[in-house]
């Protein structure tokens, strides 16, 4: 499927409402709810059997994603601060976290679901220049660099990833509450 050219708009998301998605092990969407259609732009029709990358922005550095797998392949979550592009070329900041569905004989993964709420204004400012210092590394020196990149950052903060946005998003006795209720809502 043909990727938007992004233009620059921000969609400015409820901070009631949840975008959630579906996927199955390998990251093909089989469910998003109202919200994720409303505001990618997309019909249920054109999301589901395509890949997650649809939503993808290009500003987005690689090794981010790489974390999220690394991490949610294991059958953990990742809390990750994430800009994403909508069918119109606009795009939409959130903060998400995911949710295995684990096969009780097997111990597989069968699926796994994202739940996104709109990030606050203050992570956005931070991860902005982040990423774009990460995806200069990454067209430069690929993902081996902007790793490096990302543990000197860490380290220099005495800090691990999941502290560091952790703090950043702040609230968060009000975030496990809301990811607490999705996940009852969705599992
Ligand atoms: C449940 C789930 C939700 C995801 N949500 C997003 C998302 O909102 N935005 C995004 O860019 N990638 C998301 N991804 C990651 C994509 O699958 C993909 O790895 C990423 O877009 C990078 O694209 P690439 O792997 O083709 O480089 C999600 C993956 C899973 C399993």
């Amino acid at each position: 499927m043909e990727h938007p050219t992004p233009i620059d708009n921000e969609i400015k998301l409820s901070n009631k409402r949840y975008i959630v998605s579906k996927t199955d092990a390998k990251g093909i969407i089989e469910y998003g709810n109202d919200y994720f259609v409303e505001i990618s732009g997309y019909s249920e029709a054109e999301l589901v059997g395509q890949p997650h990358s649809i939503v993808r922005h290009p500003d987005m550095p690689k090794i981010v994603f790489k974390m999220m797998w690394d991490r949610i392949s294991q059958g953990k979550n990742i809390m990750a601060v994430v800009k994403n592009l909508a069918k119109d070329g606009s795009y939409y900041w959130v903060v998400t976290e995911f949710e295995p569905k684990i096969d009780p004989i097997t111990n597989e993964i069968v699926s796994h679901t994202a739940f996104r709420r709109a990030a606050p204004q203050e992570a956005i400012e931070t991860m902005t220049p982040i990423y774009q210092k990460l995806l200069e590394i990454e067209e430069k020196g690929g993902m081996e660099a902007s790793e490096k990149y990302l543990r000197g950052f860490l380290e220099e903060r005495h800090t691990t990833y999941d502290e560091f946005v952790n703090d950043l998003i702040g609230n968060k006795g009000l975030f496990k509450l809301f990811f607490t209720a999705m996940k009852k809502i969705f599992s």
